[in-house]
């Protein structure tokens, strides 16, 4: 018998959208990559790790219990220090929201917390909003759980409320406003567009969402792995610091940008009713993430080394940022457009509509011949039927490059493109 014995699921669920893009960099190491979202090679803390092993590892009993399975939620030290900084860097009120550390679980980086409460919320058919463009990860993890996805435009001030207004009116015009379970919004300095939500919108998402609670289950799924990553600007609050009832926004935040992805540790803030079953479902996954990286991340944030970490990554991001817009200035055609982020490791290009950026067009091969890679921007936005995609855009990042490597990556790209234009 011939039956496809792979469940429905795995049959929703394609392969990672740009991992042939990062194979291609590993075939040919002189490629400069400014599609990978990777971090900074340079300033990964090989010295602040090792005296946090010593710390731990040095003191037996302590070490022993960091090389034990932890708990599901994760360890409770560690969650009450991710309370205490978001309490006094992003503005959240635990007193008056009634957040405890027992709202902090802690996951496999961020991407695990995502796919949790992407499980635990939507059936196939439910309906997920999101950015248009937006972060393509988390688009396969809403294909393979058969939702039906509906992009909302973004702005230079992020998920344009009029526009989620429109999308939640047609939903309730079509009797599908029950079925919408997510909001998702990557909140600081997008993947892939390099832009923050406002102040003002941030507040307003939280509004339209408890306006509508009566009609439809929905949640705002908060990402703000990039909220550490900040630049210029005032450290807007996130919308979680809205949610004064701690029931409409699931936060994910994460380590792996601010400290290190080889830990890959994340956390989630979580309303008290997606505790429960976010936990039950992490049970089943792994039954607690590792319990000594979080040890490591314990130590690193009380002993000071993390927060110091943290302003070292930034000033060499920042710098980074710079020097790829002054290359971009210099390199680019009139014709292509760009706004220049706060924060992050993106920066998202436009350009004239005769370029087709993607990996079957002329530009794409163009800038391969000369030696770079980047994210064709089709690839962020929700492959809706009946839709054309935006052709001409595309991600940049400067986040693992060198100076050099990034500045060269743009002189590169700025001839394919001026050779596309001609
Ligand atoms: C917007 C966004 N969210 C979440 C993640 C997942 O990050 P991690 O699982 O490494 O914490 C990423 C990774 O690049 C991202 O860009």
């Amino acid at each position: 018998m011939k039956q496809n014995p792979l469940s429905e699921k795995a049959r929703r669920t394609g392969p990672p959208p740009i991992s042939w893009l990062m194979s291609a960099r590993l075939d040919n190491p002189d490629l400069i990559s400014l599609a990978v979202g990777f971090v900074d090679q340079d300033t990964l803390p090989c010295d602040d790790t090792l005296a946090c092993c010593r710390t731990i590892l040095e003191d037996t009993p302590r070490g022993r219990a960091a090389l034990q399975y932890g708990s599901t939620s994760g360890l409770p030290a560690l969650r009450e220090s991710i309370l205490d900084r978001l309490t006094v860097e992003a503005g959240l009120a635990p007193d008056r929201q009634g957040l405890t550390p027992d709202h902090v679980v802690v996951t496999t980086g961020s991407q695990s917390l995502l796919y949790l409460i992407t499980e635990v919320l939507v059936d196939p058919g439910d309906v997920v909003l999101i950015g248009d463009p937006s972060y393509f990860v988390y688009m396969g993890i809403l294909g393979s759980v058969g939702a039906e996805v509906r992009g909302v435009p973004v702005d230079e001030n992020g998920m344009r409320i009029d526009a989620l207004e429109d999308a939640i009116g047609w939903l309730r015009d079509e009797g599908k406003l029950g079925r919408l379970k997510l909001i998702y919004v990557v909140s600081y300095f997008q993947n892939p567009s390099g832009l923050s939500l406002s102040p003002e919108r941030r507040r307003e998402l939280v509004r339209l969402v408890r306006d509508i609670r009566a009609e439809s289950p929905v949640f705002v799924l908060e990402d703000g792995a990039y909220r550490e990553l900040r630049y210029a600007g005032p450290a807007d609050p996130p919308v979680k610091a809205y949610d004064s009832e701690n029931d409409l926004v699931a936060y994910a935040g994460t380590f792996c940008k601010s400290f290190s992805a080889g830990l890959k540790t994340g956390y989630g803030l979580l309303p008290d009713r997606l505790i429960e079953p976010v936990l039950n479902e992490k049970g089943n996954l792994n039954f607690g993430s590792p319990n000594f990286n979080q040890c490591i991340l314990d130590e690193a944030i009380r002993s000071g080394l993390y927060a110091r970490h943290v302003e070292t990554v930034r000033a060499g991001y920042e710098s980074k940022l710079r020097l790829a817009c002054d290359a971009l200035g210099e390199h680019m055609p009139e014709e292509a457009d760009w706004i220049e982020p706060q924060g992050g490791l993106y920066i998202w290009m436009t350009l004239p509509s005769s370029i087709d950026t993607g990996p079957a067009g002329e530009l794409f091969r163009r800038a391969t011949d000369h030696g770079v890679l980047y994210v064709p921007g089709e690839f962020c936005f929700y492959p809706e039927p009946g839709r054309e995609k935006p052709k001409n855009c595309l991600r940049l990042s400067f986040g693992v490059e060198s100076p050099d490597t990034v500045r060269e990556g743009i002189r590169r790209l700025g001839r394919a493109v001026a050779e596309t234009l001609t």
